[in-house]
């Protein structure tokens, strides 16, 4: 393709370091789609002559069905996607073939190709996301009113219900879900004609390319165009920053699933048995789309490594902007099938989550708010006052609302007996209507705002 200027041919390991075909065959759809429409617009503008185009557009046709039904071959010696379909098209329907790399380069056609890939790849996030979060609400709906230990420092808090919990995984794929769909807006401009960095005398019409590939527009600058991945990194950043809430979750239902906790009992679908021990049953899903948030930051970390510093326009060090791109989205796809799958099929053990919720003192907390309310106690008084009667029920082997009255009011005398109503996990969990909380009414209304949500979305 540019071997006017060349006595010798590139050795074997030049060609070696320089191929990326073995990666980048991934674009041959959006390469033969960028090329249709390209060529489509020299034919209007007049720089090709029609039949030229023609034979263009029907070559690109069947080379995409021969990708379609035979995978990309691959031959160093050409390097790219590019030049392979290219290459390709000139021995379907000779020297016309020439014609289409008219007014673009391998620059904008690499940031093009890339582009719209990255774009799907938004949406994809976006409806992988929207699935884990149907299974969260579901979950949720179901279990809106099951108690169990809310912790922080990983020790019982206060009792939450499991439904608030699941919940709270759903906000958080919601600002996953907007971080994409924000990178998306912004990434859509369209940088075919750019050419190799400063534009072309063409007469080229980009605002038909864009729109005829579903960009907003065309991007406004020739040097920042070819040279610009931001698009590739904004879905990386949000990629990195959902594994990360996966992460958690998944954590979460390893933790949940050991026999201490004994929260759930993951399905045989999401589990993996032990070559040696019978009796295993281990959390394999949950721990890899945990391992795997790691190496999806990982490349966050390696394209921004690779931008850094970069001159103005194209360099070949952006060649390396792909491999952390189809890795991030092949380990997020999965992830987030992993984890709806999960969601889905769990056992909870919601009986053993209200046994925890009931011991540990999980309610001491709304004794001292009751005797701030009813008793006119200042909290800090009453915090120490309930603290006295925790070390008492410890005393005396029993939760803290099992303390018999004349107990409490030997700690304070203006303990009453109204203080059962609110020392239940059940009562506590009820008593939580703040906007937001864990009451079961609150949690059932997000619920309810969350399936108008998801439902408006498909
Ligand atoms: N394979 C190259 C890439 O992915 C295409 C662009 C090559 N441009 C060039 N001037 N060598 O970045």
């Amino acid at each position: 393709m540019w071997g006017g200027r060349f006595a010798e041919g590139p050795s074997a390991i030049m060609r070696e370091i320089n191929a990326s075909i073995g990666f980048d065959k991934r674009l041959w759809r959006q390469d033969i789609a960028a090329s249709k429409v390209h060529v489509a617009m020299l034919a209007a503008q007049g720089i090709v002559a029609e039949e030229d185009a023609d034979a263009i557009e029907e070559g690109l046709d069947r080379i995409a069905d021969e990708y379609e039904a035979d995978g990309v071959p691959e031959d160093a010696a050409l390097e790219d996607i590019h030049m392979h379909v290219e290459s390709r098209l000139a021995e379907l329907i000779g020297p016309a073939a020439g014609r289409l790399h008219t007014a673009r380069s391998r620059n904008d056609q690499v940031a093009t190709d890339f582009r719209l890939w990255v774009r799907d790849a938004m949406d994809g996030a976006l409806a992988g996301i929207s699935a884990l979060q149907q299974a969260l609400v579901a979950r949720a709906e179901e279990q809106a009113g099951a108690v169990m230990p809310g912790f922080t420092h990983l020790q019982s808090a206060q009792p939450v219900t499991l439904g608030h919990h699941l919940m709270a995984y759903y906000e958080m794929l919601r600002r996953d879900a907007s971080r994409f769909a924000d990178a998306r807006a912004r990434m859509n401009q369209c940088p075919l004609g750019s050419a190799a960095l400063a534009g072309t005398s063409f007469p080229i019409d980009r605002k038909a390319t864009a729109a005829a590939l579903g960009f907003d527009r065309p991007t406004a600058n020739s040097l920042d165009a070819v040279s610009d991945r931001d698009f590739a990194l904004d879905y990386l950043m949000a990629a990195a920053q959902c594994a990360l809430h996966l992460s958690r979750l998944a954590e979460e239902f390893v933790l949940w699933a050991s026999q201490p906790f004994g929260f759930i009992a993951l399905s045989d679908s999401f589990s993996t048995g032990s070559s040696i021990m019978p009796q295993k049953r281990n959390p394999d899903a949950a721990e890899l789309v945990r391992g795997h948030s790691g190496r999806i930051m990982g490349t966050l970390v390696a394209l921004s490594t690779t931008m850094k510093g970069l001159p103005l326009a194209y360099s070949k060090d952006m060649q390396d902007d792909k491999e952390p791109v189809f890795e991030a989205h092949d380990l997020l796809t999965l992830s987030l099938a992993a984890m709806a799958g999960m969601v889905e099929t769990v056992a909870f053990r919601t009986d053993r989550m209200r046994a925890l919720a009931e011991s540990g003192h999980a309610t001491a907390t709304d004794l001292a708010d009751w005797l701030v309310r009813a008793a006119g106690v200042p909290f800090r008084e009453a915090h120490h006052i309930t603290g006295r009667a925790v070390r008492l029920a410890d005393e005396r082997g029993v939760p803290l609302w099992e303390l018999p009255l004349d107990a409490l009011k030997g700690v304070d005398d203006r303990i009453t007996g109204e203080v059962f109503n609110i020392l239940s996990p059940d009562a506590s969990v009820d008593s939580r209507t703040s906007f937001g909380g864990t009451a079961p009414s609150e949690v059932r209304a997000r619920i309810a705002e969350a399936k108008r949500i998801l439902g408006a979305r498909t």
